[in-house]
């Protein structure tokens, strides 16, 4: 073969760009369409800036000739990888490509995901995984187990350096599943994804029960019932908003600050009818979001894992443009309890923002931990300690507003200034007490009750007596626990003063290699 012409090699990379791009072939491309789903390509264009797209190893192939594996090597290997904006902001991204070999993953696919996580580490930029993967490359035995270990080990490496997101848009099985896991947060599409370490046909054949992917792996089972994932959409163009939405919150790095959002949304905004939100009797429930919606810019506030453990409430908003991350009890479930489930769900958020450098607003209204056999025996004492551990920990400011109640355990695990917080609010109608009045009444004045000629009026007497001294925020600000009390509709200006006030925290702890957080 003589040499060949300029026009001839670039146009032999054209051709082989085509191919690279038209992933899996006109078939499979149509098969993953009936589905329901975006191609790899698509999905990468859907999650970016237009046009910001740049793409590495589109010509990668596996080197493996097992089952006859080495007669089809498509070019790409089953994944996309590079790297382009978001909002103007650099992120990298893999995403799989189920038309080629079921977006399954062997050596080579892993290396070019390895390489996107290890440049989003050096370059401090988030990474998008979009997952869509029969999981395993069976012809690949070992070399693809060990593709899935260099994985996790550089999602753990990465974890609190750079933000990394885990796209569910397909199915995720077996030790597949632990990437998403290792990472901030899962987005999951309504009946196009699924994520489980066995399936139904392994479940019967194990223990016998009956079920479904959906019922095991489907994004509603992961985030309303396991916990497992944090978001929800009804299509995969939605899914993509809401991870641009969560990125727009969050640093490129440890290292850096969220970006700053002009708004026209004024800090000085008291608003009193934010007064009528919270019911004065703490035995009547509220939604915790009507407060949220008045304190924080154009009233928009972003939810992490709305539909798990509601009785507490994580998200994100911003004050006066800046990102903060929030936890709220919410009174409306649960009467706004700790339980296991909150507790592992608000302490994972508090770690995620302290990590970020997002300070952390919380707003309390708790009666306490959740009583019960089944909390004791799942381990509330563990579970429940984590959020004493999280706030503790965390050196990003701290702010608290109590709200109403604040009793107990609850109290101090609710960001209460002993843990750290660095100023500590409350509303006039705060409650901060051991427990609420009148199982306190009963306790402390119980002979008083009973050898009363009139029990039930002394009671109720000794109530009142007991509510109008302690269950307010005075005792408390008597004491320095509570910096200020504050009428509700201060609340935003007083949070807008607080961060430029403690905006330049700086917290010095021992040296250590890591703590021991409990599990
Ligand atoms: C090699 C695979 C594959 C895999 C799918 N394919 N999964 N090839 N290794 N793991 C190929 C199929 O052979 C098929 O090739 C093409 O991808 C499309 O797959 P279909 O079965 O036609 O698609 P669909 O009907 O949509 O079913 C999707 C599926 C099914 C449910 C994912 O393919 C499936 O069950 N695959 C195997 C899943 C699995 O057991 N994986 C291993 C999990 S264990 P052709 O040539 O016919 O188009 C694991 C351990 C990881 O992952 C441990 C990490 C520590």
């Amino acid at each position: 073969m003589g040499i060949r012409s300029m026009d001839e090699l670039c146009e032999e990379l054209i051709g082989k760009r085509l191919t690279a791009a038209s992933g899996g072939g006109e078939k499979a491309v149509a098969k993953q369409k009936e589905k329901g789903k975006g191609t790899a390509r698509e999905r990468i264009a859907q999650l970016l800036d237009p046009g910001t797209f740049v793409e590495i190893d589109e010509f990668v192939t596996h080197r493996c000739s097992n089952f006859g594996l080495e007669k089809t090597k498509p070019l790409g290997d089953g994944v996309v990888t590079g790297w382009g904006t978001v909002d103007g902001r650099k992120i990298f991204v893999f995403s799989q490509d189920f038309t080629i070999l079921g977006g399954s993953l062997g050596e080579k696919h892993a290396d070019k995901i390895c390489k996107v996580l290890d440049m989003a580490l050096a370059m401090g930029c988030p990474v998008v995984g979009i997952n869509d993967s029969g999981g395993a490359r069976i012809q690949e035995a070992v070399d693809s187990l060990n593709g899935y270990g260099n994985i996790f080990f550089r999602n753990t490496i990465s974890s609190g350096v750079i933000p990394q997101l885990s796209v569910i848009m397909g199915p995720t099985a077996g030790g597949a599943v632990y990437s998403p896991a290792l990472t901030d947060f899962i987005f999951m599409v309504d009946k196009t994804s699924v994520m489980h370490i066995t399936g139904p046909e392994v479940i019967k054949a194990v223990t016998g029960e009956e079920t479904t992917s959906e019922e095991v792996g489907g994004a509603k089972t992961h985030n309303q019932k396991s916990g497992n994932a944090h978001f929800i959409a009804k299509t995969e163009r939605e899914c993509f908003e809401q991870v641009r939405k969560v990125l727009s919150y969050l640093p490129s790095n440890n290292l850096d600050d969220a970006p700053v959002l002009q708004t026209n949304d004024s800090v000085e905004r008291t608003d009193v009818s934010i007064r009528d939100i919270v019911p004065t009797n703490p035995n009547k429930g509220y939604d915790v979001h009507d407060v949220l919606k008045k304190v924080f810019d154009d009233g928009v506030f972003t939810e992490v894992q709305p539909d798990y453990a509601k009785n507490i409430i994580t998200g994100y908003a911003r004050i006066g443009g800046h990102s903060v991350g929030i936890i709220a009890n919410q009174a409306a479930i649960m009467a706004g309890c700790l339980d296991i489930d909150a507790s592992d769900k608000a302490s994972r958020f508090i770690r995620h923002c302290d990590a970020f450098n997002l300070p952390i607003v919380t707003f309390v209204d708790v009666p306490g931990y959740l009583p019960g056999v089944t909390q004791e025996l799942g381990g509330i004492i563990r579970h429940g300690a984590k959020m004493l551990y999280a706030y503790s920990e965390a050196t990003v400011p701290l702010f608290t507003v109590i709200l109403r109640k604040a009793y107990g355990g609850a109290y101090l695990a609710m960001s209460s200034k002993a843990l750290g917080a660095d100023l500590v609010f409350a509303w006039p109608q705060a409650e901060i007490a051991v427990m609420g009045a009148e199982g306190a009444a009963n306790i402390v004045f119980r002979k008083e009750i009973n050898d009363s000629t009139d029990p039930g009026a002394t009671r109720l007497e000794k109530i009142d007596e007991y509510r109008k001294a302690f269950a307010t925020p005075y005792v408390a600000a008597e004491r320095g626990f509570v910096d200020r009390v504050i009428l509700p509709e201060e609340t935003r200006k007083e949070l807008y003063l607080a961060l430029q006030g403690v905006n330049s925290k700086k917290v010095e702890r021992p040296s250590k290699k890591h703590g021991v957080i409990p599990h």
